[in-house]
């Protein structure tokens, strides 16, 4: 029986709930969804004031912060949810990619519950998770599609043909979007996370200001390049620095709105190409850089003026959460596939599994 694809035996019920459970990174999170579509209670356990102190996530320390939070963010959970246990008919765990302590502090939960309750077990890519963020309370929002799934840790650009099936057609091949933001924003001292804060420092400046690299832009990829942009950005704060002895605050808001007109630019070109390339007409965001306003205003404009239907997840589903791993697992249940009880984590699960 290998992790998230044995076939089923028995037919999974079609309003059936499922609890889902994430600990691939620094979020301790569950959720109860009802047929893949409808989020019933979800509860999150963010780790970012216990990191910020060492300036990234340390993997040792977020996994027994995991342990120490995963019971009671599935209690509540279920309390705002309304249901015991004994009301699920499925558990969904991702079981990767992601750090390995924290994965299997999840992997290890959602086995002890199906195992005490009987329930079918799934395990869920967490970048296949990101994309069904969407399909919470959209209902008519069907594969096949293309989402671009842009983190502090991803920015990936995956093709679902048809439900549980994905490729990928282009990733960062360096920083990923969101860590570029994060390591620009804590040079000119904004803290972490940063593209919230650039975002916000952005609003007043001029977008053409600075002049920036667009990474492969030339290229005949979909991948992704965010390092030269990053280098980019922080040597043009350091010669201002050096020139004037400090940086003028318009200096500052010109730069950030110039970055992150940037990786917009870079992002929603990619976007729009991918769509086209796999022959879709559905175009999604998600992850926690698709909580950017100025991102999602230029997909959106983009994408329709290509003719795509845009859609992009409410705000508090960009970030890391369950409700998008319970969603990502009904439809997999649905398909008759279950994981065994031999369910391990995969740190560096590949994005394109799937063929
Ligand atoms: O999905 P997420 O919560 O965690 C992972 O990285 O997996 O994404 C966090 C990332 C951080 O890099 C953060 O700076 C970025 O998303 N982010 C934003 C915005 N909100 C969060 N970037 C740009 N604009 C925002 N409004
Ligand atoms: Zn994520």
């Amino acid at each position: 029986v290998s992790a998230g694809r044995s076939a089923g035996d028995g037919q999974f019920p079609a309003g059936g709930l499922v609890l889902g459970l994430e600990t691939s990174c620094d979020e301790s999170a569950a959720a109860v969804v009802a047929g893949g579509r409808t989020l019933l209670g979800q509860a999150i356990a963010s780790q970012v004031a216990t990191h910020h102190q060492f300036g990234g996530v340390v993997p040792e320390v977020a996994s027994r912060k995991h342990l120490e939070t995963i019971l009671g963010v599935v209690e509540a959970a279920l309390k705002e949810a309304g249901v015991a246990l004994g009301d699920l008919a499925g558990v969904a765990v991702t079981y990767g990619p992601g750090l390995v302590g924290s994965l299997l502090v999840g992997v290890s939960t959602a086995k002890a519950l199906a195992l005490a309750k009987g329930l079918p077990l799934i395990g869920v890519n967490h970048l296949e998770a990101h994309v069904y963020a969407n399909f919470l309370n959209e209902p008519e929002l069907k594969p096949p599609l293309v989402c671009l799934t842009v983190s502090g840790g991803h920015t990936a650009l995956l093709h679902l043909p048809q439900h549980g099936r994905y490729l990928l057609l282009g990733r960062t091949r360096d920083d990923a979007a969101g860590e570029a933001l994060d390591k620009v924003a804590r040079v000119l001292g904004l803290g972490y996370p940063g593209g919230p804060a650039l975002e916000r420092l952005a609003e007043g400046g001029d977008p053409a200001a600075v002049p920036l690299p667009r990474g492969l832009g030339g290229e005949e990829t979909l991948d992704f390049s965010f390092s030269g942009l990053k280098t980019a950005a922080l040597s043009y704060w350091n010669s201002v620095r050096q020139r004037e002895g400090t940086v003028p605050p318009a200096v500052a808001r010109n730069l950030a709105a110039s970055l992150q007109w940037a990786v917009v630019d870079i992002l929603a070109g990619q976007a729009v190409a991918a769509a086209e390339r796999a022959g879709v007409r559905t175009l999604l965001l998600s992850g926690g850089v698709a909580a950017n306003g100025a991102l999602r205003a230029e997909v959106r404009r983009r994408g329709e003026a290509s003719g795509l239907s845009v859609h992009f997840p409410p705000l508090s589903l960009c970030t890391d959460n369950a409700a998008m791993v319970a969603c990502a697992g009904y439809f997999r249940l649905r398909r008759g596939e279950r994981a065994g009880l031999d369910l391990n984590a995969v740190p560096n699960l590949p994005l394109d599994a799937e063929e």
